[in-house]
């Protein structure tokens, strides 16, 4: 424990990003909670003082409470929130049972903004504190098949826009984090695949977005590339809110702000027919 040093508090740092993070903030002398569903089960991680591993599922409001509650006694404080856990759907919409539909909005809307009110009061109280929320390019762009995963995203971005208002005038900043493809488990455990028995309208599109998007992931960047993203909106000390993560997110993004909606839409459109 470093009652001198900074501290974060990370969501979903079991695997991936999160963890990526978790490690390259200790690397860099910060106090680190690593929060995460089940903690006992925890691998990757080395013991230091410096680290806790903490209960918290952003959908139990009390594992939050108390995740929030055991840093600050560990640490004497939090100065920055990592929003980072979070899942995808992929799959028509039709196929969607109103139980995914749930999870997946719960997941990455209404457990990222419970979180961020469980903190708020403390970074009120301290007059500063940085909340990072990790959204996608997906926030930002849209491709087929990802639409719920895509309205989780552009809620994020919403909601995390309009709070620098709200929030700025407590000395709280804002930041979003939009990675394009990351080699992380979020392809294989953390996307919830959507099927129906009989449904196969769409298979044809889905196989040509399959092949698109196998052959994209091959040129996936690394999560070390987004926990140095997320170090520097911790600590550039800056207005900024948008933090581009990837040659794909970036190319992308540049393509929709040249060219416009239009433009983008039928490119993905002519790619997948
Ligand atoms: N990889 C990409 O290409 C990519 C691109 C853009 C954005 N992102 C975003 O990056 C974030 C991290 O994903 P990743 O790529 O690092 O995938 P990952 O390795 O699969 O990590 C996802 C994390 O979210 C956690 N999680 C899921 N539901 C949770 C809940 N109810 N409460 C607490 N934690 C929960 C998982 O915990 P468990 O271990 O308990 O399942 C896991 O730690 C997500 O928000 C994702 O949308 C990823």
């Amino acid at each position: 424990m470093d009652q001198m040093a900074q501290t974060i508090l990370i969501t979903g740092a079991s695997t991936g990003i999160g963890q990526e993070t978790a490690k390259y903030f200790l690397k860099k002398g910060w106090n680190v909670a690593a929060t995460m569903r089940n903690p006992d089960a925890a691998t990757g991680f080395d013991a230091h003082d410096r680290l806790k591993l903490l209960h918290l599922d952003v959908l139990d409001t009390g594992s939050i409470d108390a995740a929030i509650t055991a840093t600050i006694a560990e640490f004497g404080s939090i100065n920055v929130l990592l929003n980072n856990a979070g899942y995808g759907t992929q799959g028509p919409i039709e196929a969607a049972s109103s139980e995914q539909i749930a999870r997946q909005f719960d997941t990455n809307v209404t457990g990222l903004i419970a979180v961020m009110q469980a903190i708020i009061p403390h970074f009120r109280g301290n007059k500063s504190g940085t909340i990072i929320n990790v959204s996608s390019i997906g926030g930002r762009i849209t491709l087929p098949f990802y639409s719920l995963y895509h309205g989780t995203k552009w809620a994020v971005e919403g909601i995390t826009e309009s709070l620098t208002f709200e929030l700025g005038q407590f000395g709280i900043r804002m930041k979003l984090i939009e990675p394009g493809a990351i080699a992380t488990d979020f392809g294989g455990r953390s996307m919830d695949y959507l099927e129906k028995e009989g449904l196969d309208a769409y298979d044809d599109m889905l196989a040509r977005f399959n092949k698109a998007r196998d052959e994209a992931v091959k040129s996936s960047a690394a999560p070390i590339d987004v926990a140095k993203v997320i170090y520097k909106a911790a600590t550039d000390n800056s207005s900024r809110l948008r933090y581009l993560v990837g040659k794909d997110a970036k190319l992308f993004w540049r393509l929709r702000r040249v060219f416009g909606d239009s433009f983008i839409l039928n490119a993905v459109k002519r790619r997948l027919g």
